[in-house]
């Protein structure tokens, strides 16, 4: 069977065209309650330069769900990258010890760089505000699974687009499909004008809102997001936009039934606790999403899929 996944890297969503997300997307479907020890005798190195729950929690269960077993750290402070160690020796050392490597890490292109300085395969799991990829792949996987396809879908962004890396990976793939995309951010907080650039060349449009009361009643997808405190240079300009959302049952209820609310988490102020009975969130589905998705990505790139 050909593998066209295993060795490779999964640094970017833009690396990965309309027929390969389908193919992804169809792998974890079939990896759906398989726990098969596919990975026995293989070692995940865990890199976390930056904190996490979701992430490195759901890698490292995917791992062991499949016979696998995970090394690394959680805090760079307890790594020789305090000693002043480079993030290319650290990666060259680490090699030698795991099979595969899931690197987060505060900036942005880091996973490039340590997909440059090893043969292993190497997965993103968020480089600064740039990408989050397998994020992406739990996110469309999420949205395929509540709207039943990935096209002609009103969807919307709220809240930081700017810092968000989360939003940025998932509207590179959603923009493969014809949809229909709103943004709504405060002024400060629009996407990036190089990613504006990128989205244009493509021919991709958005009617873009201050606030959720303009986006139309029947909207398919809400995806919210936090404001992303620890990326903002001036903690002044944070406790300005701090609280410009906050999604409650009154402030959906003018939506239709159809309404899929989605947050990749975790949740400061803008998603209120009295949403999560709501039928339409599904956002806790959405991370235990992240355990089926990175079986699959663990098993293809190892080439065991
Ligand atoms: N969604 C997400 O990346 O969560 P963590 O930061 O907890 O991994």
């Amino acid at each position: 069977m050909i593998q066209p996944f295993a060795g490779r890297d999964f640094i970017s969503m833009r690396d990965f065209d309309r027929g390969q997300v389908e193919d992804l997307l169809a792998r974890c479907r079939q990896f759906e309650g398989t726990s098969k020890p596919l990975l026995n005798g293989r070692v995940l190195g865990s890199l976390f330069f930056e904190p996490s729950t979701r992430t490195r929690l759901s890698f490292e269960s995917a791992m062991k769900r499949l016979g696998g077993q995970t090394l690394g750290f959680t805090d760079a402070a307890t790594s020789s990258t305090e000693k002043g160690e480079s993030l290319w020796d650290t990666i060259r050392v680490v090699e030698g010890y795991c099979d595969i490597i899931v690197i987060r890490h505060p900036a942005e292109g880091s996973a490039r760089l340590a997909a440059e300085a090893t043969t292993r395969p190497v997965i993103n799991g968020g480089d600064g505000s740039n990408q989050h990829p397998t994020q992406t792949l739990l996110d469309l996987y999420t949205i395929e699974k509540r709207a039943g396809r990935l096209h002609d879908l009103k969807i919307a962004f709220v809240g930081d687009l700017k810092y968000g890396r989360t939003v940025h990976s998932l509207i590179k793939s959603l923009c493969l499909f014809p949809n229909e995309f709103y943004m709504v951010y405060p002024p400060s907080l629009g996407l990036p004008s190089y990613f504006l650039e990128d989205l244009q060349e493509q021919g991709i449009q958005s009617t873009d809102f201050e606030n959720v009361e303009d986006l139309p009643e029947d909207l398919d997808i809400l995806y919210l997001t936090r404001i992303q405190r620890e990326r903002f240079p001036d903690p002044i300009e944070y406790e300005r936009v701090r609280n410009s959302y906050q999604l409650t049952p009154d402030s959906v209820k003018r939506f239709s039934d159809k309404l899929t609310i989605l947050h990749p988490l975790p949740r400061t102020t803008e998603l209120d606790p009295d949403l999560d009975s709501h039928p339409g969130t599904a956002y806790f589905d959405q991370a235990h999403n992240g355990v089926v998705v990175r079986k699959t990505l663990l098993a293809l790139l190892l080439g065991a899929g």
